[in-house]
């Protein structure tokens, strides 16, 4: 009997997991379907209910709903919970366990690009929940520093507070990281400046970048930020915001099946899905 794989969000319409994760399951000639469905908030523990009474074999979990799906499930993996979100659902022998790939989904697209997080000096720009789950992530890696630059300053001073792993870590300002940006090795940008309409916004300023580090960038849409392009005419290398989706849904797929699939063909997938061309520079 075929097998149920869904994703639960609010608003769910242009979500591109279910074209990524249905196109897998014909690939790997496995009997399963993936559904898109919009879920209120208030309606999120009856949704999980009913998924267990049909029997469903997972599903992906994404806005408003990452953190309030924790007490609907009967197992959360530890990183999942320090992060205090869950992307991903995987039914074991009947009980719902939660997990959260986005992180590590970042972190396998960083090694595709040969990047060794512990050797590196990481600055993200962003105090959200995007972010939080990207940092206490690299965090458990071992890095060697880990700096939060935000707006607020004050949003980012306390993400470092509750960071759970011992690491050097400091809270500074967007102006301060524009100044010592020459300092880091991989930089991370995850707050909304910069998606469309907002094309010719940027959170900081890349004129002090070197040229050996690695910018990313978690917007998709455009699928190139300004920010990105002026790392790349400082000589940088990025990295665009389907790699990170691309590789959580990679991780969701191969909690649910065993199989880690062709990160190619779905990164092709989805930027066809984005009307964009396979050549975007990485
Ligand atoms: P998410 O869960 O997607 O990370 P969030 O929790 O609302 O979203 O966090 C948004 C982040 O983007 C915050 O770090 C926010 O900065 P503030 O804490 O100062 O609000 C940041 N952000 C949003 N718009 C921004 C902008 N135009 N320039 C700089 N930072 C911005």
């Amino acid at each position: 009997m075929k097998k149920l794989f869904a994703v639960l969000g609010d608003p769910i319409g242009h979500s591109m997991s279910p074209v990524m994760h249905n196109d897998l399951f014909s690939f790997y000639n496995i009997d399963a379907h993936y559904l898109p469905f919009q879920v209120k908030p208030e309606n999120l523990g009856d949704a999980v209910k009913g998924l267990k009474a049909i029997g469903a074999g997972g599903f992906n979990v994404t806005i408003p709903h990452k953190s309030a799906i924790i007490p609907f499930l009967d197992e959360v993996d530890e990183l999942a919970l320090q992060i205090g979100a869950v992307n991903t659902v995987v039914n074991k022998n009947g009980k719902f366990i939660g997990y959260n790939t986005d992180g590590l989904g970042f972190l396998k697209g960083l090694a595709d690009d040969g990047l060794s997080i512990t050797e590196s000096k990481v600055l993200i720009i962003g105090a959200g929940g995007a972010a939080r789950g990207i940092y206490f992530t690299i965090a458990k890696s071992g890095p060697k520093a880990v700096d939060i630059a935000n707006r607020t300053v004050e949003k980012a001073a306390k993400l470092v507070e509750e960071c759970p792993f011992q690491i050097p870590s400091k809270a500074i300002s967007l102006s301060e990281a524009a100044e010592t940006m020459g300092e880091y090795d991989l930089i991370i940008q995850t707050t909304m400046s910069g998606m469309s309409p907002n094309l010719d916004e940027q959170p900081v300023s890349m004129e002090n970048i070197q040229d050996q580090a690695l910018v990313c960038d978690i917007i998709y849409n455009p699928l190139e930020t300004k920010l990105l392009r002026e790392a790349k005419q400082k000589g940088a290398r990025i990295q665009i915001g389907i790699e990170m989706f691309v590789y959580q849904g990679a991780l969701a797929f191969e909690k649910w099946t065993g199989i880690f699939p062709d990160a190619k063909r779905m990164r092709e997938n989805v930027l066809q899905q984005l009307g964009g061309t396979s050549n975007v520079n990485r």
